[in-house]
């Protein structure tokens, strides 16, 4: 079938099946195309709290489905794709924490989204990279386990006076990102501002103009006079930025920063999913509760706008 058919199909089948599809901002152009809402890590769990739609598509990774489906329960939550993961997400399991804490009696654990739903259930409180400082400042006690990204714990670390002691954890593909980047397109283009994603090297965010998640990113394309940008982040959110900016140049900071599991779902995958209603995401209800209490309350928490 042609893209066009395909699109066409998509938008068929999601109104005779109630279905809305959020996509995360590192989605493929043709996948952020048919979304409904696309967003960071805190909108979509936001709005997939909020929908009235029966059935969410979620195109993005699997603990970002996960977390759509501990908040919007009774709704039937679909991944195109079963085995985009995350990586870093991978990096604590709930055993592994549970050992851990043993270590710091009296500290609490604040987790990053990019977790499973069974950590979230043994972390006292969840937060995004757009609100990790507010939830962290926000919690009782002066020791913060911080799991699973150390990159943003130590970055979290910068901005409170809390005690922060991160797991060993990070994203591969902000990780990769290094100094030596920054500085060969700064002096590429040297009126460009750096905006890099808090996941980056501390030494990395430390060259740049600001660090932001990637909802506040898309926010401050539009905001600002700069005409050019550096982006250190994955480099799907480039396609949205030009498309709402067309006016505007976005350059990555490292041309291969590819998230590869976020690659996987492409139109042909969301069809499918529409059609045959796979890959259906359902958490056991003792687990779901659990995280559920440490994602509400980072919601409630005010910071980090969507
Ligand atoms: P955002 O919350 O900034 O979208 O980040 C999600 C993510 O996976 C970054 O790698
Ligand atoms: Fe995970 Fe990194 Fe991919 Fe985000 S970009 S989903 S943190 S591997």
């Amino acid at each position: 079938m042609k893209s066009e058919d395909i699109v066409i199909r998509i938008s068929q089948l999601k109104k005779e099946k109630n279905v809305i599809i959020l996509a995360h901002n590192y989605q493929i152009g043709e996948v952020q195309d048919v979304a409904d809402y696309i967003g960071d890590s805190l909108g979509l769990s936001q709005k997939a709290a909020e929908v009235r739609e029966e059935v969410i598509i979620f195109c993005g990774v699997h603990f970002m489905a996960e977390t759509a489906s501990i908040l919007s329960p009774g709704k039937i939550v679909l991944l195109p794709e079963i085995r985009a993961g995350c990586p870093m997400a991978d990096m604590i399991t709930a055993s592994e924490l549970r050992e851990w804490k043993k270590n710091y009696p009296g500290s609490k654990v604040v987790c990053y989204v990019n977790t499973t739903a069974e950590v979230k259930a043994e972390s006292d409180v969840c937060c995004t990279s757009s609100n990790a400082v507010e939830v962290v400042e926000s919690t009782d006690g002066d020791e913060i386990l911080f799991i699973p990204d150390k990159n943003l714990g130590s970055y979290v670390a910068r901005h409170t006076k809390k005690k922060i002691i991160p797991w060993d954890g990070y994203c591969y593909v902000h990780n990769n990102i290094l100094p030596k980047d920054i500085m060969e397109k700064r002096s590429l283009y040297p009126e460009a501002e750096v905006w890099v994603h808090p996941e980056c090297t501390p030494e990395v965010i430390d060259l740049a103009d600001k660090a932001l998640s990637t909802g506040q990113m898309v926010r401050e394309a539009k905001e600002t006079r700069k005409r050019e940008i550096i982006i250190g982040t994955e480099t799907g959110i480039i396609y949205r930025m030009k498309k709402e900016n067309p006016n505007k140049n976005f350059y990555p900071a490292r041309d291969a920063s590819f998230c590869l599991n976020m690659k996987k779902i492409n139109l042909n995958k969301v069809l499918r999913s529409l059609e045959e209603f796979i890959y259906k995401i359902e958490v056991p209800p003792e687990i779901s509760q659990k995280a559920r209490g440490a994602i509400e309350k980072m919601i409630k928490i005010k910071g980090g706008k969507r």
